[in-house]
């Protein structure tokens, strides 16, 4: 048998790596949606969100995953779509999501809005249920906005697991969005593997135990950065995250992202700051992917201040404000 290589290629991977079974599908609702909004001459971003998984075995029992809960994502989505953007809200299955997160089962649950109505002694009347006095207005609020979401068509949801799944949906998305050219963003908030388990190297049953150390070899993910840029889109404004844990990389990381990439621009976090403080690291000369002269600008909340303030809110904010100056030049 032939040996693969252990970096790949992202043309070597797509040749090697079997696509999701819904992704056809999932590009025939892209183009519908997108008909939809040219039709009514929206921007669209594309927003990227949640961790991909490595699965360790065909049927598959175990695997290796990334941080990420989704709230980056979820929470930026639902400014895009108030700033009057339509959103393709790529997260990954059971993740966070724009509206229902507010009421997520663990910091939330939705159980706990609710009060049961007993009727009277004696009436043979069912109790009913109401949302507690002290949640109303906040449910009301979201809700009334999730559903003129919902009648306007302006958010389409596709859902990936593993970083598979991720790979060959994020090139098809991004292939089919780049008809907007200029008009399209790309808002890569996920947090892909960089190391995966070609199919070939996989168990195909549940790996057994009883037999030591497990040692398991991987191989890199392609940096679909590179030809997303390169190829897939066409002029649309790319935004890429850099998550470290050591501030001291948080920025030449950045550069070293925009410099091998050649996108538009870099959101640095670090990992414990990351919801109330981020840098946006870019090229000084906007247009020009081989300028090195790079800047940063820092967005910073005071959560002691305004505890309910979400930082998604500014990035999101200075997000549109450049994405017009470049939709412009
Ligand atoms: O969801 P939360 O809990 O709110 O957390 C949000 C977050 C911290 C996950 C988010 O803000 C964030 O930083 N996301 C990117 C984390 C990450 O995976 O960084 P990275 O250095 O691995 O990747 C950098 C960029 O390259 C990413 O935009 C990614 O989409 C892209 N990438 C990564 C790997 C790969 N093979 N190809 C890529 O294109």
């Amino acid at each position: 048998m032939e040996t693969l290589p252990t970096t790949f290629s992202a043309e070597a991977y797509f040749e090697t790596q079997p696509p999701p079974p819904t992704v056809e599908q999932d590009v025939q609702s892209v183009r519908n949606f997108l008909r939809q909004q040219q039709e009514n001459r929206r921007k669209v971003v594309l927003v990227t969100s949640g961790g991909t998984t490595v699965p360790l075995e065909l049927n598959v029992v175990r695997f290796l995953d990334n941080f990420s809960a989704g709230t980056r994502g979820a929470t930026s989505a639902e400014y895009f779509l108030k700033a009057g953007y339509a959103v393709i809200f790529m997260h990954r299955q059971f993740s966070l999501q724009p509206f229902s997160r507010h009421y997520s089962h663990s910091t939330n649950p939705f159980l706990d809005l609710l009060e049961i109505n007993e009727p009277p002694e004696g009436s043979t009347a069912a109790p009913s249920i109401s949302v507690i006095p002290s949640k109303r207005d906040h449910l009301l609020e979201v809700l009334k906005t999730y559903k003129s979401v919902q009648k306007a068509g302006t958010m389409l949801t596709l859902n990936f697991v593993s970083v598979n799944d991720y790979l060959w949906l994020l090139r098809a998305v991004s292939q089919e969005l780049s008809v907007l050219g200029k008009e399209a963003m790309y808002y890569l908030a996920a947090a892909v593997s960089d190391f995966f388990l070609p199919r070939e190297k996989m168990s195909i049953h549940k790996i057994q135990s009883g037999k030591g150390s497990l040692h398991i070899e991987m191989d890199e993910v392609p940096k679909i950065l590179k030809p997303m840029v390169a190829e897939w889109t066409r002029k649309g404004f790319v935004v890429s995250f850099k998550l470290e844990t050591d501030d001291k990389l948080l920025i030449p990381k950045a550069q070293d992202a925009l410099e091998k990439y050649g996108h538009t621009l870099v959101i640095a976090n670090a990992l414990h700051r990351r919801k109330f403080e981020v840098a946006f690291v870019y090229r000084t000369h906007y247009t020009d992917s081989s300028a090195s002269q790079f800047a940063e600008s820092w967005v910073r909340i005071d959560l002691e201040k305004n505890p309910e303030k979400e930082i998604e809110e500014d990035i999101v904010e200075e997000l549109v404000k450049r994405h017009k100056q470049w939709v412009e030049l």
